[in-house]
């Protein structure tokens, strides 16, 4: 800071407290015994770690100008301490100071979410002192014991808040000794209970009452108490293990009530019997998880103020087929998984006064019908909910002039015909598993699309370029469809996570506009027409978890940058004329390791909003929630044209549970440490051209369930183990077509072929020490007749390739240089001897 701008500085700031000082002189200060009683207060507190009482210093102004700190401005006294920290995470850690009595005009007291609980965690006896109190918040507050009596004393209270405080035991009655409170919240406290609960009929003035998670299994006249409180406008009961709403209320009080919450109380009863029907002035009724069955009453018709109802989960036992014509205030309706059927065509009819509706819920409902045509008029509707049901027909072509929705869910349903022009403000459309045909519309236009999952239906054709303006797509799912033809190229999609396309007849090469799409979790291009090589730049798609392109046409090497890609967990290139070799750093795909489970397995929490994926696999249609992906950890390289051997490194995939390297032409043996691979649960290594002796870690893969060795030239022994007998006995060709292996389970006795058990023997020795070997070629002067030893020994680290072993033809080569060059290089050193 150069000199004049301090100096600017230095003016403001006198300026300030300039301005402060003559503010102060007009209006009352706090005397000097309430400035100290806020200093001891903030003297209790041992952790302020965003400074939040930093103002609180003495000769730092008036301490009515400190934060959270209120004065009267008549009086100049302290009324009001509000120190709540309900926005930040960096809650005051401390205890409440006895000196807070000192502020005997203190009105207004909010101390919550912080930890003031202290050491005791008790509620400090002087607060049933503080007999001016009127608000008093003390939410959220880990406080513990018994609900303390002692606040009863505090008659003025208007407002109470315990909520999330760690209370537990029986709930005071002496809290209806506080007869001017308006406002009570005793919900989800530690286990509280009450078994009376006629003191709450005390409080005449009550307006709100919040008692969830409070058990109140023993109360049977809930209503009676609630209807002799003529003030309630809110009662939240979530929760109470109430044990039934089927009371009836002969005279009706609760004229003002507008919120009741029920919800999370089994009551298991008919609808129809609940005693609120009658209440016609409630505005929000939550019955979710109340098992409440049988028909809704006509009185439900009749509660015209009733804006939101939340009915679900409630085991399909219920239905509603009264008429809702008056309902004309409604703005949701949450029915999900509560009615036995239903008639969606009836249900749009029957809502026709509600032109607010704003949601529509109605998933898992066993529905029939059509979408009608006129559902277009509920131009506010912003959610539709009709997953799992069996809504058949089209859908109406004026969809788009549903100009407020943003969600519509309509996937698992009989929908058919062609995909509408959809609504320019959609943001999530799911409709997956219809019979939706013809082709996707040419102008597309999904400007504010963020989800399209239109997967496993019948949609055919081309997908038009204009679905490339969906610029905030995250999730598109095309799969399972008769789509063809080239993707369109849609390089602004730069937000996309999910990209699933497979199982269709798409063709041309891998999507390049892909390229530096850094969200990119999972892409699914199998079961298409696809060729070509794979791009290097694969490896930059560093967010990938699940990369599929099997059973298409490509070809070309894997491109070993592939192993950049550390949180892959599934790759599969099954069924394609890949070549070359298989990547070596395997160990890079740290995803694919159990010490990443410690670390990352956070980050797996897959997308919200989507409990399905739909992958196309043998071409069944797998659905797995977010669960079964995240424990889907494999490679399948099979049927493919992969040369040379197994990289030893891929034995550091412990956390893989699933190995395909079938039908491809790998040489070299299997590698022996194959038994760390603790988490291995199919392995196939069937159909190459792998050697050596089958290893005996073998045995360690105690979760193992499906093996195949057959048809490859594996010779010695076979291992024995518990687990590796059930194999055989549930497979018994695990071994077929190697010639070469012996012993139990197998027919063939080891010691019958001299041959074999010479070879046997050899193998052991050379197993027991590679370098003896060394020497053993050097000295015997064989040099050109063990080349391969050479070249197994040069490649020990990367192949293990056995001097036995039938060698690649490309390694051959290299080998051949390889021998020349140490022929000459021990010839030039006998010479210089
Ligand atoms: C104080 O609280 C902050 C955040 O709540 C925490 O990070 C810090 O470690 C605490 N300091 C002490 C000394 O406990
Ligand atoms: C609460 O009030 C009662 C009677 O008015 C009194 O005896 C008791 O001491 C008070 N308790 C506290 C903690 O102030
Ligand atoms: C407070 O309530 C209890 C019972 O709920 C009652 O016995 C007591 O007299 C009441 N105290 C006052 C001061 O009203
Ligand atoms: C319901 O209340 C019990 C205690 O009575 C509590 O353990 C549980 O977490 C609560 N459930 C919900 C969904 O709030
Ligand atoms: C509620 O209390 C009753 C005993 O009064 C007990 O049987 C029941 O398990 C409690 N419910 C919950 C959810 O704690
Ligand atoms: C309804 O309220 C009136 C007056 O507020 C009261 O006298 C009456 O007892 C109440 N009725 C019931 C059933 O509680
Ligand atoms: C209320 O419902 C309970 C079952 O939840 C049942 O046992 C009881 O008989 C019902 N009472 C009335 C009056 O219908
Ligand atoms: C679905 O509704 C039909 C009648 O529309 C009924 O026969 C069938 O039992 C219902 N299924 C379920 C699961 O409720
Ligand atoms: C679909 O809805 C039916 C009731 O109609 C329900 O039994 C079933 O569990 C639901 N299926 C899914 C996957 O939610
Ligand atoms: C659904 O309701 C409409 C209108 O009431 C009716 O025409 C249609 O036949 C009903 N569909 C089913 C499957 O019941
Ligand atoms: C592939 O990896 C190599 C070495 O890890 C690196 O030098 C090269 O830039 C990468 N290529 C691409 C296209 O990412
Ligand atoms: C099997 O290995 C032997 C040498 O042990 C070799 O001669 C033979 O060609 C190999 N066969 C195949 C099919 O790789």
């Amino acid at each position: 800071m150069d000199g004049s701008s301090a100096m600017v500085v230095l003016l403001i700031g006198a300026s300030f407290s300039f301005f402060l000082t003559t503010h102060a002189v007009n209006t009352p200060s706090c005397t000097p015994q309430e400035r100290d009683a806020l200093l001891s207060f903030k003297q209790g507190i041992t952790n302020d770690s965003l400074g939040l009482l930093s103002s609180w210093r003495r000769g730092h102004g008036d301490c009515c100008s400190w934060t959270g700190v209120t004065c009267s401005s008549k009086t100049g006294h302290v009324v009001k301490l509000d120190v709540n920290n309900f926005i930040t995470d960096s809650p005051l850690v401390g205890q409440i100071s006895p000196s807070l009595l000192s502020l005997e005009h203190l009105q207004y007291l909010d101390l919550s979410t912080n930890l003031l609980a202290g050491p005791k965690g008790s509620v400090p006896e002087f607060l049933g002192s503080m007999k001016n109190l009127m608000h008093l918040d003390l939410s959220y507050i880990p406080f513990s014991g018994t609900v303390p009596p002692l606040l009863s004393n505090l008659t003025n209270l208007e407002y109470l808040d315990l909520s999330f405080t760690s209370f537990s035991g029986r709930l005071p009655p002496q809290l209806g000794n506080l007869s001017n409170l308006r406002h009570l919240d005793v919900s989800e406290m530690n286990n509280v209970y009450s078994t009376d609960i006629s003191w709450l009929s005390r409080l005449h003035l009550l307006e709100y009452v919040a008692m969830s998670s409070t058990n109140l299994s023993k109360i049977t006249d809930l209503p009676v108490v609630l209807n002799e409180i003529p003030a309630l406008k809110q009662a939240i009961l979530s929760n109470c293990s109430l044990p039934s709403a089927n009371q009836s209320i002969t005279h009706l009080n609760l004229t003002k009530l507008e919120e009741l919450d029920l919800s999370l109380n089994y009551f298991g009863h008919p609808i129809a019997s609940c005693w609120f029907w009658e209440v016609t002035s409630i505005k929000s009724l939550r019955l979710d998880e109340t098992h409440l069955h049988g028909p809704f009453p006509d009185a439900l018709g009749e509660m015209v103020l009733l804006q939101h109802l939340d009915f679900t989960s409630n085991g399909n036992a219920a239905t509603i087929t009264v008429d809702l014509k008056n309902l004309c205030d409604l703005e949701s309706i949450y029915l999900d998984k509560s009615l036995s059927s239903g008639n969606i065509t009836d249900l749009f009819d029957k809502l026709q006064c509600s032109s607010k509706l704003h949601s529509l819920s109605s998933s898992s409902n066993n529905m029939t019908g059509m979408l009608p045509t006129n559902m277009v008029h509920f131009t506010s509707l912003n959610h539709i909910d009709l997953t799992n049901n069996s809504v058949s027909g089209v859908l109406p072509r004026g969809i788009r002039k549903m100009t407020s929705l943003e969600y519509l869910h309509l996937s698992s349903n009989r929908l058919s015909g062609q995909m509408p022009l959809l609504p320019a403000s959609l943001k999530i459309f799911h409709a997956q598993m219809n019979f939706l045909s013809g082709h996707l519309p040419l102008e597309f236009r999904g400007p504010n699309l963020e989800n399209l999952i239109i997967s496993s239906n019948h949609i055919a054709g081309q997908v038009p370029g204009s679905i490339c303006e969906s610029e905030n797509m995250k999730h598109l799912d095309l799969s399972n469809n008769l789509f063809e033809g080239e993707l369109p190229h849609c390089s602004r999609m730069r937000n996309l996570r999910f990209l699933l396309l497979g199982n269709n007849s798409f063709s041309g090469n891998f999507p390049h506009w892909i390229q530096s799409f850094s969200s990119l979790v999972f892409l699914d291009l199998s079961w298409n027409k696809f060729h070509g090589s794979l791009p290097r730049w694969i490896g930059d798609l560093v967010t990938l978890r699940i990369l599929h392109l099997g059973h298409n046409m490509f070809n070309g090497d894997i491109p070993f940058n592939i192993t950049d890609l550390r949180d892959l967990q599934y790759l599969n290139l099954a069924d394609n004329s890949m070549s070359g070799l298989i990547p070596l750093s395997l160990s890079n795909f740290n995803e694919m390791t159990l010490k990443a489970v410690g670390d990352s397995m956070s980050t797996l929490a897959f997308d919200e909003s989507l409990d399905t994926f739909s992958l196309a696999m043998k071409h069944e249609i797998l659905k797995y929630g977010s669960h079964g992906v995240v424990d889907m950890v494999g490679i399948d390289l099979s049927l493919n044209r992969l040369t040379g051997g197994i990289p030893d490194e891929i034995t550091s995939l412990d956390r893989l549970s699933n190995l395909n390297l079938s039908w491809n032409l790998l040489s070299g043996i299997i590698p022996e440490n194959i038994g760390s691979m603790k988490s291995i649960e199919s392995l196939d290594l069937s159909r190459n051209y792998l050697c050596g002796e089958v290893p005996s870690s073998l045995t360690d893969l105690t979760y193992l369930s499906y093996l195949d060795l057959s048809y490859n030239n594996l010779t010695g022994k076979v291992p024995s183990g518990r687990q590796l007998d059930t194999l055989y006995i549930d497979n018994p060709s695990v071994y077929n077509g190697n010639i070469g292996l012996c012993g139990p389970p197998l027919q063939k006795n080891c010691s019958s072929s001299s041959h074999e058990q010479e070879h046997g023997d050899h193998k052991g020795q050379e197993k027991d020490s590679n370098s003896m070997f060394f020497y053993y070629g050097l000295g015997s002067g064989f040099i050109v007749g063990y080349w391969v030893v050479f070249c197994a020994l040069l490649f020990n680290k990367l192949w293990r390739v056995h001097y036995f072993c039938l060698v690649d033809k490309v390694y051959d080569k290299l080998c051949v240089s390889m021998v020349i060059t140490w022929t000459k290089w021990i010839a030039k050193r006998n010479t210089t001897n």
